[in-house]
């Protein structure tokens, strides 16, 4: 069959069009920034449009019923949190995280959910089987039996799909594996992940149908390729942690119907993902306080406080240049505070290889750990441990001085309910709350009050 010139190629950098694809942009000169895009998509959706004349017409904001549908909660407490309560009818949800880290499993059981309830679903599976998606379906908890599997990749077979089985809320397991006819380039590449979300959001927008779309993330932590779907859809979600630990932590980045960066707290089991309802206390269980280079600092994430443990070992290094590996913490930010410590407190980690872990794969961005974070590597570097029931708050400068943090009631109040005794917290925070306090304001004061 003879192709149909379907599409054209448009530089990102300065917008001009080509009928090919080549390696450098003519018009501008800059290299590999033309993507794949539909040909007169704005056009071509006018005139049809113009059938129905302007389509439809303006409403005063009071007119439009407040909460028209609700959200169809899937029982799978987490999830729900992340989200807000539920799904929304018609929007756009995108489900990011690495291969293996659970994101099918996850959205499996939502379905399984949601057809116990009674809201039909329907799960698109481009990249497994229906066997590989049934032997899934057999270990969950859920019964995923009536969940209708479709193992399709050209979205045009998966919207009609849709729409003939009635499905509310749409699962594509992945947006990289689906392609558009109309689009020539493969499957995966920019240009096809970019117009098949645009297509699935006009679904959604049209249809009222949930479209959750699986994005493969890339070690670097981006969804491969297209990070331009971040601005087109909802919401979106993040699964983290690491694989070979049972934790995994989903997180909301961008959130139309409810606030960004909740946490919500999964262990993979043998029989899929259970929600963790105290992820403080699942976090430190386990935890050896008698162990120098450990530190608890509690992250503020949303509107929940959650405690975890910041563990560092730094060791004499043999030759070259000392390593620092920091797991579930930006490296950059370790560098900054051993070059504070070093600078500002006097401690030397220059032939020490440091290695500092975030436990329970949780990735830490908050800033409050920072004080956390220092009183670990002291707490190696002295081989003394931490005391016990401590909790240690604050944001580190670069001229060492320890800064309050926002949140400070509820971070305490969570430390205090898991039986904190102590908060190593900045004298300036002023802040009344039945843990002993220990002020610090400046990372020099730290060895001799963790001594003490
Ligand atoms: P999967 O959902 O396939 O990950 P993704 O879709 O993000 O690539 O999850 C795969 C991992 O989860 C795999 O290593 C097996 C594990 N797993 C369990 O431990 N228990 C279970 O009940 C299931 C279904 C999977
Ligand atoms: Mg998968």
């Amino acid at each position: 069959m003879a192709r149909k010139a379907h599409s054209v190629y448009r530089c990102s950098e300065c917008g001009a069009e080509h009928p090919k694809w080549a390696g450098r942009c003519d018009a501008c000169s800059s290299w590999n920034t033309l993507i794949e895009e539909a040909v007169g998509r704005a056009g071509g959706r006018a005139k049809k449009r113009s059938v129905d004349a302007a389509g439809p017409a303006p409403v005063r904001l009071s007119d439009v019923a407040a909460e028209r549908t609700g959200r169809w909660s899937t029982g799978l407490a987490e999830f729900d949190f992340v989200l807000g309560g539920g799904i929304v009818p018609g929007s756009v949800l995108l489900v990011g995280g690495e291969p293996g880290i659970g994101k099918s499993t996850l959205l499996l059981q939502c379905a399984s959910r949601l057809e116990a309830l009674g809201i039909p679903t329907l799960y698109v599976s481009g990249e497994e089987s229906v066997d590989q998606v049934r032997l899934r379906a057999d270990r969950l908890e859920e019964d995923a039996g009536s969940v209708r599997v479709l193992p399709e990749v050209r979205l045009e077979a998966i919207s009609t799909h849709a729409e003939v089985v009635g499905a509310r809320v749409v699962i594509v397991d992945s947006i990289q594996t689906t392609y558009t006819e109309e689009l020539e380039g493969a499957p995966g590449n920019v240009g096809q992940v970019r117009e098949c979300a645009a297509r699935l959001m006009r679904f959604a927008k049209e249809s009222g149908a949930a479209v959750v779309l699986v994005g493969h993330v890339t070690r670097g932590g981006v969804i491969a390729g297209p990070k331009t779907l971040e601005h087109a859809v909802d919401t979106v979600l993040y699964f983290e942690g690491e694989s070979s630990g049972d934790f995994r932590v989903l997180r909301a980045v961008k959130n139309r119907f409810g606030s960004v960066d909740e946490l919500g707290v999964f262990e993979m089991t043998a029989r899929g993902l259970r929600p963790v309802a105290n992820p403080s206390a699942a976090f430190l269980a386990g935890r050896a306080t008698d162990t120098s280079g450990s530190a608890v600092t509690a992250l503020m994430e949303g509107t929940r406080p959650v405690l975890i443990e910041i563990q560092a070992l730094a060791a004499k290094s043999g030759y070259g240049t000392p390593q620092r590996v920091a797991t579930g913490l930006d490296g950059r930010r370790l560098a900054v505070l051993l070059a504070v410590l070093e600078r500002r407190a006097g401690l030397s980690f220059h032939d020490l290889d440091v290695f500092v872990n975030v436990t329970g794969g949780v990735r830490v961005i908050d800033p409050a750990s920072d004080l956390a974070v220092a009183a670990a590597l002291c707490s190696s570097v002295q081989d003394r441990p931490a005391p016990p029931h401590a909790l240690f708050l604050g944001e580190i400068g670069l001229g060492g001085e320890v800064r309050p943090v926002g949140g400070v009631e509820r971070r305490l109040a969570e430390a205090e309910r898991l039986g904190f005794r102590t908060a190593f917290i900045s004298a300036r925070a002023g802040v009344s709350t039945a843990l002993a306090t220990v002020p610090i304001d400046h990372v020099s004061q730290l060895a001799g009050r963790l001594a003490a």
